[in-house]
C-alpha cells in the first residue's frame, strides 16, 4: 500500500481535470488520477470544437440566449451568463497553452452548428479536442508540481463528517491510499453504459457512482444529449460525424431522397439536437435509411474534415459523391452531481466540474461546443475556490481499509447497455422505463457479482438515470416520454421553446 499527501487530487484527465490541475498547480501540489492513460478521455475525441462569442457580430448575451433556447430554459440562467461571459478569456488561455485554432485570412475560423444563432465554433479540422489536449497534457508534463497516476482506478471516496479527506485507489500492482485537502471529480461521461455511443469505453460515469455513494445529490439525469449522427462502422462502434459538416451545409436524406429536416423544424439540419434525432428517429421507424448528403460541399470544406473523410473512405465511402449512413448515438449527459458556481458539491472539498457535473449550464438540451467551454470556466471557479482556503485546511489522516475494483462482466455489461438503450432512449414510455427498472432489480439479486463496487455501479446508475426518467413526466429537451401532442407529431412540442417553462430549482450549496 503506497499513501500520496497531495493537497489537491484529480480523478479524471479530461479538459476539466486538465486545467484544473494547471491552476491549481499555481498555488499547491497536484495528484491526477485517471483509470487509462493521459490521453484517453471523452475530450480527446472533441471534434467540433468551442464554442465562444468572438466575432464582432456576436455578444456574450447572444450566446446565452441560445444556450438557453437549446436547453429548453431548464437552464440555470446565472450559470450561463457566467459561462459565456468568460468564453473569451478561456479562448486566450487555450491559445496561450499554444493551441492553435484554425484561421482564414489570418482571423479564427468560426463555424455554425445546430441551435446557434450565428458561427461562433472555433476549430482545429475536426480534431479540436485532440489539438487542445495535446498542448494541456505537454503543459502538465512540464509542471514539476503535478504527479500522474495512471491505469489507476479510485475505488471510494473517503468521507469524515460529511468532508472529502481522500480515496481509495488502485492498478494491477499496487493499491493506493490518497490523502487530499481537496478532491476533484472529473471523471466525464456516462455514454459507455448505452448500446450506441458516441463516447469512448472508459465513459462509465465511474464518478457519478462515487459521488453518489459517498452522499452527494444528482440531479436532471433524465437528460441525456443524442447526437444526431452517428456513423455505424463496426457491430458495437459507433464514429460520430460532427454537427460542423451540417454548419457546412451538408444535409440529412432519406432513403426516398426525400431532404427532411425542413418537414420537422424552421432551423432544418440546423435545429437544436434533441429535435434533428427525434426527426431522425421517426425517419429510422418509418423504415428509412438516413444518410448524411455532403457531395454539395466545396473540396476545400471537405478538407476542414481530414478525419470524418478518412473514416468514411476506409468504409468505401467517398464524401463528394456518396452518402454517409448516419443514426442517432448517446454522446452527453446533461446532469450530474449537482454543484453550485464553484464546482463545489454537497461534500466539504469535493468539487465536480465537467460532464460529471450537473451546474445548470446545459438544461435540457446542451447547445453544440458548449461543454469543452464548460470545462475551462468551471476548473478556474474550482481552482479560485480552492485557492481561497487552501492555508486554513490541512491533511486527515486515514486508516480504514480499502475495496478492491472488479471489472463487469461482459454479458452483464451487453445486457445492460442494451436495456438502457432501449428503454431510457430517444423516445420513452413510463411502462417500458417500469419493465426495465424491474428488470434491473432483478438483475441485481441474481448477479453473482453484486457485492463488488464495479457491478454495483453498473447495476445501479442505469436504475437512477431510468428512476429520473420516471419522474419527468413531461416532454422538455432531450427527455421526450412518449406523449405525442394534439396534432399526433411528437417531435413539434419541442419548438416551442418559450412554453416549456420547466425550470429547476437549484438548491444552494453553502459556499
Ligand atoms: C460535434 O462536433 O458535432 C460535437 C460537438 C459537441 O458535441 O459539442
Amino acid at each position: 500500500m503506497i499513501t500520496h499527501k497531495p493537497d489537491v487530487c484529480i480523478i479524471g484527465s479530461g479538459i476539466a481535470g486538465l486545467i484544473a490541475a494547471l491552476e491549481c498547480a499555481k498555488f499547491s501540489n497536484v495528484l491526477i488520477i485517471t483509470k487509462n492513460k493521459l490521453t484517453e478521455s471523452n475530450s480527446m475525441y472533441a471534434q467540433g470544437g468551442i464554442a465562444a462569442p468572438i466575432s464582432i457580430k456576436d455578444s456574450p448575451q447572444t450566446h446565452y440566449e441560445d444556450t438557453l433556447k437549446a436547453g429548453c430554459f431548464h437552464n440555470n440562467n446565472e450559470t450561463v451568463k457566467i459561462v459565456t461571459k468568460h468564453a473569451k478569456s478561456a479562448i486566450d488561455d487555450l491559445i496561450n497553452y499554444g493551441v492553435q485554432f484554425d484561421k482564414t485570412n489570418n482571423k479564427l475560423d468560426l463555424v455554425k452548428e445546430g441551435a446557434h444563432s450565428i458561427a461562433r465554433v472555433l476549430h482545429s479540422k475536426d480534431v479540436t479536442g485532440l489539438e487542445i489536449m495535446n498542448c494541456l497534457i505537454k503543459k502538465i508534463k512540464e509542471t514539476n508540481n503535478i504527479s500522474i497516476l495512471e491505469n489507476t482506478s479510485v475505488n471510494e471516496l473517503i468521507i469524515e463528517n460529511n468532508s472529502c479527506i481522500g480515496c481509495y485507489a488502485n492498478n494491477l500492482e499496487t493499491n493506493y491510499t490518497i490523502e487530499s485537502k481537496f478532491m476533484c471529480m472529473t471523471t466525464g461521461g456516462s455514454g459507455y453504459l448505452f448500446e450506441k455511443t458516441s463516447n469512448p469505453k472508459i465513459a462509465t460515469g465511474d464518478g457519478l457512482y462515487l459521488a453518489y455513494v459517498a452522499g452527494c445529490r444528482l440531479i436532471d439525469l433524465e437528460f441525456i444529449q443524442f447526437h444526431p449522427t452517428g456513423f455505424k462502422y463496426s457491430e458495437f462502434n459507433y464514429f460520430l460525424i460532427s454537427e460542423a459538416l451540417r454548419g457546412e451545409g451538408a444535409k440529412l436524406i432519406n432513403s426516398n431522397g426525400s431532404y427532411f429536416m425542413k418537414s420537422y423544424h424552421k432551423q432544418a439540419d440546423l435545429a437544436p439536437r434533441d429535435i434533428v434525432a427525434r426527426a431522425i428517429y421517426d425517419q429510422l421507424n418509418q423504415n428509412n435509411t438516413v444518410y448524411l448528403d455532403c457531395r454539395s460541399l466545396e473540396r476545400n470544406v471537405i478538407k476542414k474534415f481530414p478525419t470524418i473523410t478518412q473514416k468514411a473512405k476506409e468504409n468505401n465511402i467517398n464524401l463528394l459523391e456518396d452518402l454517409l449512413p448516419v443514426t442517432p448515438v448517446v454522446h452527453y449527459i446533461m446532469g450530474g452531481i449537482l454543484t453550485n458556481l464553484n464546482a463545489q458539491t454537497d461534500i466539504t472539498n469535493l468539487y465536480a466540474i465537467g460532464e460529471v457535473a450537473c451546474n445548470g449550464l446545459h438544461g435540457a438540451n446542451r447547445l453544440a461546443s458548449n461543454s469543452l467551454l464548460e470545462g475551462i470556466v468551471f476548473a478556474k471557479n474550482a481552482a479560485a475556490s480552492i485557492k481561497k482556503v487552501i492555508k486554513k485546511t490541512s491533511h486527515t489522516k486515514t486508516k480504514r481499509k480499502q475495496i478492491n475494483t472488479e471489472t463487469v462482466n461482459k454479458k452483464l455489461r451487453q445486457k445492460i447497455q442494451n436495456l438502457l438503450w432501449k428503454n431510457c432512449g430517444i423516445i420513452r414510455n413510463t411502462s417500458d422505463l417500469q419493465k426495465a427498472a424491474n428488470e434491473l432489480r432483478k438483475l441485481s439479486k441474481l448477479s453473482p457479482f453484486n457485492k463488488t463496487p464495479k457491478n454495483t455501479q453498473w447495476l445501479k446508475l442505469p436504475y437512477l438515470f431510468i428512476n429520473a426518467a420516471l419522474h419527468r413526466k413531461e416532454n422538455c429537451g432531450s427527455h421526450f416520454i412518449g406523449n405525442q401532442n394534439k396534432k399526433g407529431k411528437y417531435w413539434i412540442t419541442q419548438c416551442k421553446f418559450n412554453q416549456l417553462q420547466t425550470y429547476t430549482q437549484f438548491p444552494k450549496i453553502k459556499a
